[in-house]
């Protein structure tokens, strides 16, 4: 089968997404890397774009460069992945799905909710691909769990509890660090720090292992470090569709935890819980018998976890190899075979929806609001 042709914005050298991405798509033979504006200094993308072996023509220097010098290509790339900072994702994935290409933006997929709709109805005129990199989803033994409970094997499911909760940015006397202090300045990073950042990973988690969509929920923002105006910590109650039960805790100065990304969803008849520092295991309890690990890459898991499962059982498989998953799953789509799973536009507006309501609650104390894109109403 010939390469399906990948470019890429943004994740230049030392970038911190970069990397994960290149890994990803190229790990099962299924993209080639054919075109780059990787940094937003164009001499330095140019330069590193042709050391990763993209040919001179096709090593822009900004995206608006390279979309004129893809668009009429006969062999023009099939894919591009929009890892550019998120002030930046609305114009530059909006530009190229007009222009008829499949796109994969880094999330947060826009920063207002009418940015989000308008990428829904962009890339639906287009009949283009837009997928949002909620890689996390994409590891198998997250989409065992989404299996499992699909399949009923925990009974309707009562209550989630998530948690996106890391400690890189409790020392106070780091916090005027240029690379730091950005994250919490509405001017650069929108209305909201910690939740906009790693929290929609914990909500986009339980609605799709729960299969589910959030209603409405009521927040709790925090600036621990007080010179912070944006929350470097939250906790977010909410309520699915289908009535389950959420709770979120995230936050940035928890020292002590590293990545702290883990998921416990609990059903009438068993729980199930996964934790991204352990990926490959999935913890299963039936109600009132004992408690197994269910392995990666063991035989009898669904469908949907055998098959992104690449080396054997208890050898690891780790983050870039989930990116990898949502690689294979978009170079299916662009053949015409459409995967479950594979995060879309939609899920992407759903999280600046709850971005939003989680800023409004939390500005009135608390108050339940609906967490819905005003179009899904
Ligand atoms: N899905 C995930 O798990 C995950 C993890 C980390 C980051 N991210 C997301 O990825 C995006 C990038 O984050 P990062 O941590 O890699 O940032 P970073 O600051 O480490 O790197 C950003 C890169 O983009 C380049 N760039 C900036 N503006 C550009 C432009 N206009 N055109 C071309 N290149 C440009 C920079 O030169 C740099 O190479 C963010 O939206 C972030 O939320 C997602």
């Amino acid at each position: 089968m010939t390469k399906l042709k990948w470019g890429m914005i943004g994740g230049g050298d030392g970038s911190q997404i970069g990397p994960a991405h290149r890994l990803g798509a190229q790990a099962d033979g299924l993209f080639e890397f054919a075109a780059g504006a990787l940094d937003h200094r164009p001499v330095e993308g140019r330069a590193y774009a042709q050391r990763l072996g993209i040919a001179e023509d096709r090593a822009y220097g900004d995206w608006r460069e390279m979309l004129e010098g893809e668009r009429d290509r006969a062999d023009r790339i099939d894919l591009v992945t929009v890892a550019t900072p998120n002030s930046t994702h609305f114009e530059i994935t909006k530009a190229f799905l007009e222009a008829g290409f499949n796109v994969l933006c880094e999330k947060p997929m826009t920063l207002t909710v009418e940015e989000g709709e308008e990428i829904v109805r962009v890339a639906e005129a287009s009949g283009k691909i837009c997928a949002v990199n909620y890689c996390y989803s994409a590891y198998p033994m997250v989409r065992q769990a989404r299996a499992m409970v699909r399949n009923g094997e925990i009974g309707k499911v009562r209550l989630v509890v998530t948690n996106f909760s890391h400690g890189h940015h409790g020392d106070a006397t780091d916090a005027d660090n240029p690379r730091v202090r950005w994250r919490y300045d509405p001017a650069m990073a929108g209305v909201s720090g910690q939740f906009a950042d790693c929290g929609i990973h914990a909500l986009h988690m339980a609605s799709f292992i729960c299969d589910d969509a959030v209603d409405r929920l009521s927040a709790d923002f925090a600036s621990t470090i007080p010179s912070r105006e944006l929350e470097d910590d939250a906790m977010v109650n909410f309520r699915m569709t289908g009535g389950t039960v959420g709770r979120l805790w995230t936050s940035s100065v928890a020292i002590g935890r590293q990545h702290g990304f883990d998921i416990q969803v609990f059903g009438e008849t068993g729980g199930l819980r996964w934790a991204s520092e352990q990926p490959n295991q999935l913890i299963s309890t039936p109600v009132g018998g004992r408690t197994q690990i269910i392995e990666k890459g063991e035989a009898g898991l669904h469908e949907e976890a055998r098959r992104l499962s690449r080396v054997a059982i208890a050898h690891p498989e780790g983050f870039p190899l989930a990116v990898a998953n949502i690689y294979c799953d978009l170079a299916d789509a662009i053949r015409g075979e459409t995967r479950d799973g594979l995060p879309g536009a939609a899920d992407g507006v759903r999280s600046m929806a709850a971005v939003h309501a989680a800023v409004d609650s939390a500005r009135q104390h608390g108050a339940w609001v609906d967490a819905r894109p005003p179009m899904f109403r």
